[in-house]
């Protein structure tokens, strides 16, 4: 199968880098983060009419708890600014929001303000930008897995009756399709944890700009690298 000049219909990225971006600088990684921030903007601004559907974008993984409570905490600082600032921006774009992970683990001011950009946004029929909070691939699939296992206890599932396509609606956002294709950016050649289970089949672009430096030009450079790939999902 070729893509044939195909947009992918989701992109994924591991937005990674921000604390490099700022030592080279000498500034605070918090800096850094606050750059990144604007890159994200940068790229909402410019999603539209470019064929992608789904935007997925990793924020912040389950094990990013692990940096310094100053670095946590501004991060939960510069997402809910990134709302407050870039919300009428999402809805004049027609973005619809979506936020995929374990969102009961993070600060309830935090909570709240995603449910409310998430109601806000619903009803737009323009592009998906799903934001990966407080989410790990194990933890999805374990997430799954303890939902079905209810299910089978209350009579809903038949064990026998589990299969991928099964497990799969059973995933955090079970009406979004795979993505095509996964960036990271900075250079890491490693998953970190993300969307093991739907990232299968995508096909994989690693480059080293920094995330804060990542603009549309290099979206559209991972598009064309996209574009010269030969999806054969196993067959031939
Ligand atoms: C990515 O940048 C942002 C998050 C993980 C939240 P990093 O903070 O991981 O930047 P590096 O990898 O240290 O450069
Ligand atoms: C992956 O980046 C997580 C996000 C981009 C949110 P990390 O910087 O946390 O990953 P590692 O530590 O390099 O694997
Ligand atoms: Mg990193």
């Amino acid at each position: 199968m070729e893509n044939d000049g195909k947009i992918p219909s989701h992109v994924a990225i591991i937005m990674d880098g921000n604390g490099r971006w700022a030592k080279k600088r000498g500034m605070e990684r918090v800096e850094g983060h606050r750059a990144g921030a604007v890159a994200v903007k940068n790229l909402v601004e410019n999603l539209k009419g470019k064929g992608i559907r789904y935007l997925t974008l990793y924020a912040f993984s389950t094990e990013n708890w692990k940096r310094s409570k100053e670095e946590v905490d501004a991060l939960m600082e510069l997402l809910c600014e990134f709302i407050d600032a870039n919300l009428d921006l999402i809805v004049e774009k027609e973005i619809r929001l979506l936020v995929m992970g374990r969102m009961h683990g993070m600060p309830e001011n935090v909570q709240k303000k995603l449910r409310n950009a998430i109601q806000a946004t619903s009803k737009n029929k323009g592009e998906t930008l799903i934001f990966a909070l407080n989410y790990g691939g194990r933890a999805e699939i374990a997430d799954a897995a303890r939902q079905i296992a209810k299910d089978v206890l209350k009579g809903k599932v038949k064990s026998d009756d589990i299969d991928e396509a099964l497990f799969s609606r059973y995933l955090y956002l079970p009406d979004v399709p795979d993505p095509d294709l996964l960036i990271r950016t900075s250079g890491e050649l490693r998953l970190s944890n993300f969307l093991l289970w739907s990232l299968s089949y995508s096909e994989i672009y690693v480059t080293d700009i920094l995330w804060p430096d990542f603009d549309i030009a290099e979206l559209d450079k991972a598009i064309d690298d996209f574009q010269k790939r030969n999806r054969r999902y196993g067959g031939r």
